[in-house]
């Protein structure tokens, strides 16, 4: 099959900014559609989106990056045989030319590479995570439920970015959603209880102005515990986001309660919060140049704690082979639009698993109605996924592609944190 179309749309994401649906015809007629996310506690070293940078929408437009997609890659992909998808996002690497891909924008080639993959797998009559996982694409993820925000997703004062629920006990992942489900509306009603009024965050968890992080983990515990679930079964995982917190000083300063910690004090106060709560998984607990700390925090708490690399890795190959040299986190969050094409993140997908690192698909905390996330996680097996509260549709669209994979897997499908 070849690309006989390529179409490409100026959309609205969640936060109610630009962003790009692009669709896929090939030459028999088959369309395939996806639009991309956009994050707004970026790593350095992520791709870069492609903005127009003038009046229009505060400069976030897209249509240079739309253009790009029209009269650079379509022409570029047209004689290539669309079901290598290795072979076409190579070409746009090629095409793009930057390290970055700053030229050509992530944004527009995630779009192109995603809506390819889909237009494929409609050609074969398969759903998404069957045609690029095989048979063998079985795992539901434990979902990582985010129900209270804070840092840059929220207007409050909660300096850790994301309190997030995992139901590692459950015995599927349909009994996970409801598990999730029951403790989110348990903390709205204890929050209510307390006369704490909030709105919720980008990520559909609560966002409520609390006197300290440890107040949002009181809360949480109490909320499991209301809901009638116990701490065994029903984990807690915190992002950090620390690389916002980092200084050049090396130091972190906590911007909404302005503490301050060196690298070592911030080390300890992980340590001391996962002895105090039933803490499972840390994300970004330190920043994403400070690789000795990461090396120092592994060797403490890395054969208990699941610790893992959103900034610190950027879904990029190279800086996840940088942390297996200095045995630094034992986990990485999967972002596609970080690295900017499918076959690149699938590579660094293996690339983790093979080395023994767990793997985490993510949303960005600006998302779509694409689901495209979903379908990955189980191809894959990745294990565990990131999609933020049982609220908002941007968020509930994901699981609720993973409630219908489940039901199309039935006995097939295996829920365990792997
Ligand atoms: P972002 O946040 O999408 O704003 O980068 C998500 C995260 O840090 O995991
Ligand atoms: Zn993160």
């Amino acid at each position: 099959m070849n690309i006989r179309k390529i179409q490409a749309f100026e959309i609205l994401d969640s936060r109610g900014n630009p962003s790009i649906m692009t669709e896929v015809i090939l030459s028999n007629g088959i369309k395939g559609t996806a639009s991309v996310p956009s994050g707004a506690s970026t790593g350095t070293n992520e791709a870069k989106e492609l903005r127009d940078g003038d009046e229009r929408y505060n400069g976030l437009g897209v249509h240079r990056a739309i253009c790009n997609i029209k009269k650079e890659i379509a022409p570029c992909l047209k004689a290539l045989n669309t079901s290598d998808l290795f072979k076409v996002d190579s070409a746009m690497i090629e095409l793009d030319g930057t390290n970055d891909k700053s030229r050509l924008g992530a944004n527009a080639m995630l779009s192109v590479s995603l809506a390819t993959a889909r237009a494929n797998a409609a050609s074969y009559g398969m759903p998404l995570f069957r045609y690029l996982g095989g048979v063998s694409a079985v795992t539901m993820p434990v979902p990582m439920m985010n129900i209270l925000n804070g840092g840059a997703h929220a207007s409050n004062n909660v300096d850790i970015q994301e309190f997030m629920i995992a139901p590692i006990g459950a015995e599927s992942f349909s009994e996970a959603i409801r598990m999730c489900s029951e403790i989110y509306k348990a903390l709205g009603k204890l929050l209510k209880k307390r006369g704490i009024s909030c709105g919720v965050g980008d990520e559909g968890g609560f966002a409520p102005s609390l006197q300290s992080d440890e107040e949002a983990l009181e809360l949480i515990c109490q909320a499991i515990e209301n809901a009638q679930y116990s701490t065994n079964e029903v984990k807690i995982a915190l992002d950090a986001a620390a690389s916002e917190w980092q200084e050049s000083s090396g130091n972190y300063t906590l911007k909404k309660s302005r503490k301050t910690f060196s690298t070592q004090e911030l080390i300890s106060y992980w340590e001391d919060l996962c002895k105090k709560y039933p803490i499972y998984s840390i994300e970004d607990a330190l920043g994403e140049n400070d690789w000795n700390g990461w090396r120092k925090l592994t060797s403490s708490l890395g054969t208990r704690i699941q610790l893992v690399g959103d900034d610190l890795f950027v879904t990029n190959r190279k800086y996840l082979e940088k942390g297996f040299e200095m045995n630094a986190a034992n986990a990485i969050l999967i972002k596609y639009n970080q690295i900017g094409t499918l076959s690149e993140t699938i590579d660094t997908i293996r690339t983790a698993r093979h080395k023994g690192y767990k793997t985490i698909i993510s949303h960005r905390s600006g998302e779509t109605e694409d689901v495209c996330i979903a379908d990955l996680c189980v191809a894959l097996n990745a294990g565990q996924i990131k999609s933020g509260a049982p609220c908002r549709s941007d968020r509930t669209a994901k699981y609720n592609r993973l409630l219908r994979i489940e039901a199309f897997l039935g006995e097939n499908s295996v829920y365990t944190l792997s």
